[in-house]
């Protein structure tokens, strides 16, 4: 009897797992997906896949996505915008986003296979944050070859790269901008960044990626924006940082060790390397606002309560979020077939206390 009883509760265990399995089936659709689904698990670190529920006979649009690298603070707040806009604004009972982020870890080969991978897969439009803006011919070539539009975001292609073909379009914000909004952060303050009053504004200027407009033209523009209303400047140190936090730090402690009072204003490309210098400043017991400068561009949330505090002297905002909204609208409109413009540019905003 206990035998039988011990049959009857096992075949029963047995029913639920199989109606259990049946009705994930259904939610998933294929049985692909689960295979999808392992791939998810061993690869969570590099790239993420939105799980949409599409509604019955609402009209799915593949979108893939690939960034420079995960690694990145500022291109992490604009994925991660990319991704809930695409989901939460974008997708509605017509039709569902689903959108595939994956990260190009600062390799352009392994992001060439990835967006070859997106066009083998006949995902219906890409969104290319490159790791080198050299590559644009070649990622432009493919997808035309394709057919899929593609539209590029952060690193700015050339004009001739744009015109290969009408389904692209670069969305960006014009880096001269921040740049010359650095500049006049500084130009503003009572003594124009001369805090020694020797009549100069002596500088140490940590580079983005100098590969990339964006560090290329904050590094020119930031100076010029000086320069042109008549201040004298002094390049003490002009060094890579390659956006990146530590490096910032390293760059900016040696820079103090080295050249000391001397240094009066520290432009930084971007906010991760100011949290960097601002840690290497208060390190070498200077402080901002009274005997040394310091300014970066992004505006993120650590940033901005350091400029609120005194402690970063100012920042600009570059817009992730109408970045990443303009971004995804543009690909919308890629995939509906309309014309689309080559440039896409969303204004920076100057951030001080
Ligand atoms: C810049 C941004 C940097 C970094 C870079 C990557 O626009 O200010 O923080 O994210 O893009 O290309």
């Amino acid at each position: 009897m206990k035998k039988f009883l011990a049959l009857l509760l096992s075949l029963a265990l047995m029913a639920t797992l199989l109606v259990g399995c049946g009705g994930g089936e259904k939610e998933t659709g294929k049985t692909e997906d689960k295979a999808e689904d392992k791939k998810e698990d061993t690869k969570k670190e590099d790239e993420t896949k939105d799980e949409v529920e599409a509604p019955a006979d609402s009209k799915t649009v593949k979108v893939g996505i690939t960034i420079y690298k995960f690694d990145d603070n500022f291109m992490t707040l604009y994925r991660e915008e990319l991704q809930r806009y695409f989901k939460e604004e974008l997708s509605n009972n017509e039709v569902t986003y689903e959108v595939t982020v994956v990260d190009g870890k600062n390799d352009q080969a392994e992001q060439t296979n990835q967006i070859q991978t997106f066009i083998a897969d006949k995902y219906d439009v890409i969104i290319a944050n490159l790791v080198q803006s050299s590559a644009a011919s070649t990622v432009v070539n493919l997808c035309k070859d394709a057919d899929i539009p593609v539209i590029f975001i952060n690193r700015e292609p050339t004009a001739e790269d744009l015109d290969l073909w009408d389904k692209v379009a670069y969305v960006g914000a014009d880096a001269r901008q921040s740049g010359t909004m650095q500049g006049e952060i500084i130009y503003d303050l009572d003594n124009h960044g001369d805090l020694n009053g020797d009549g100069k504004v002596s500088y140490v200027m940590v580079i983005g990626d100098p590969e990339n407009v964006d560090a290329q033209y904050r590094t020119e523009f930031s100076i010029k924006a000086l320069t042109d209303k008549g201040i004298e400047v002094e390049e003490l140190v002009a060094q890579r940082g390659d956006w990146d936090q530590a490096k910032g730090q390293e760059i900016v402690a040696a820079a103090l060790t080295q050249y000391g009072d001397q240094i009066e204003v520290v432009f930084c490309n971007n906010d991760a390397m100011a949290l960097g210098a601002r840690q290497a400043i208060e390190a070498a017991g200077r402080k901002v606002g009274e005997n040394i400068y310091l300014v970066g561009v992004d505006a993120l949330e650590e940033v901005v309560s350091y400029v609120e505090s005194g402690d970063i002297t100012g920042t600009v905002l570059n817009d992730h979020v109408g970045q990443a909204h303009t971004a995804a609208d543009v690909a919308v409109k890629a995939v509906n077939g309309e014309q689309l413009e080559k440039n896409y540019t969303v204004d920076y905003v100057k951030v001080t206390k």
